[in-house]
């Protein structure tokens, strides 16, 4: 088993801050875990697992020891009458599994194109883009148990997902009803994920954005590869790609509040971009919300706000002079005070501060 020490991460992070491991461990295989729990002294560390880094803000070198998630492989594993079933390690590459899947005649994960990070981050954050979320699209998951080392299969009501939510982000204390009290926050290794595909296969079309480029293209029964085409160009046209300028994607969870408070923010801000759930409640765009306060382009030190997207926050020091976490919290921090004189919302940070 080799522990590397004080390993840099900033290429491990998308923002690309700049920070260290103490301790890494890279896990290519169930074995690599099971090795690490025979020695004592290693079983014992505090752990936190890596994937992509897409979704995370270090604030400081990484104490607890880093599991850097390596776990290749894809192929088709079974099929029922309705659905393809694939298989994915958790540390394929997100965007090339969504490439691959449609190459091989496996579609349904298109508008989740270009999502940065890895497989074993989809279920944790329940990814979503463009009218899915990865659970439309999840078969199951299996993981190993971080203090016994015993392997386990989640399904999907297991994951108790919800919006950029599932068991993955909370202790048993703050656990959703869904997850029945079970929380695994730092408590598992996700080593595949598997996704059920359509054999029906049928467009998710009504965003407004993809609307946008039917109406363009006067193209309106688009196949999977044409959305996988107008999503890779819808996002790279709003958000800004981390090879080049460091980001974490959305910032915030877009906030949800109940028909009451809506209709009493419409009353005051008549402008306001909102959607009805099917629950009745009402999901609001933080982006606007940030944009709203006059945010969009402005900066604290080198932790910037996106000017195409206010609800990303950017690394504008590059690699030579990258922002810190710390930039980047005060900056969030700020963002949130603005919000919440304005409009009485407190939005919730995405991203895992480490
Ligand atoms: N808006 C503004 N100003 C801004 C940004 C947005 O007015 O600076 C308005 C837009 O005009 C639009 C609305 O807000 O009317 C929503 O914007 P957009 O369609 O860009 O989507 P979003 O709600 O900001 C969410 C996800 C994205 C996902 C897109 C597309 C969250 C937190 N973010 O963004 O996910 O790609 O929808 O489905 O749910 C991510 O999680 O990292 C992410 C990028």
């Amino acid at each position: 088993m080799l522990v590397e020490k004080n390993v840099p991460l900033q290429l491990s992070n998308t923002f690309g801050i700049v920070a260290k491991a103490l301790q890494l461990v890279r896990v290519s295989g169930d074995a690599d875990v099971a090795g690490l729990l025979q020695d004592p002294v290693l079983a014992q560390a505090p752990k936190f697992v890596l994937g992509g880094g897409s979704n995370i803000v270090l604030t400081g070198d990484v104490k607890p020891m880093v599991l850097k998630v390596e776990i290749k492989g894809k192929r088709l594993v079974g099929e029922t009458a309705r659905e393809w079933i694939v298989e994915a390690g958790a540390g394929e590459n997100w965007h090339e599994l969504v490439t691959w899947t449609l190459d091989n005649g496996y579609p349904g994960l298109e508008n989740l194109a270009l999502i940065p990070g890895l497989v074993g981050g989809s279920p944790v954050q329940n990814i979503g883009a463009y009218g899915v979320e990865l659970q439309d699209r999840f078969d199951s998951l299996e993981a190993i148990d971080l203090e016994t080392g015993q392997p386990f299969t989640l399904n999907a009501a297991q994951c108790a997902f919800g919006y950029r939510d599932s068991v993955f982000k909370h202790t048993s204390s703050t656990a959703s009803s869904g997850a029945q009290g079970f929380g695994l926050l730092g408590k598992a290794l996700i080593t595949r994920v598997r996704f059920a595909l359509p054999k029906a296969w049928k467009p998710v079309l009504g965003y407004a954005d993809i609307d946008k480029k039917m109406q363009q293209t006067g193209i309106c029964a688009p196949g999977a590869r044409q959305i996988y085409d107008w999503v890779c160009d819808i996002r790279r046209a709003k958000l800004p790609d981390w090879q080049v300028i460091g980001n974490a994607g959305s910032f915030f969870k877009n906030p949800t509040v109940s028909p009451e408070q809506c209709a009493d923010i419409i009353q005051r801000e008549p402008k306001i971009v909102h959607y009805l759930l099917a629950d009745g409640s009402v999901k609001l765009a933080a982006g606007w919300l940030i944009d709203a306060c006059g945010w969009k382009g402005k900066s604290i030190g080198n932790a910037g706000v996106y000017e195409k997207q206010a609800l990303v926050l950017v690394n504008r020091g590059g690699r030579a002079n990258p922002v810190t976490g710390g930039e980047v919290m005060t900056l969030a921090k700020s963002i949130q005070t603005s919000v919440y004189e304005r409009f009485g919302i407190l939005l919730e940070p995405e991203p895992v501060v480490v």
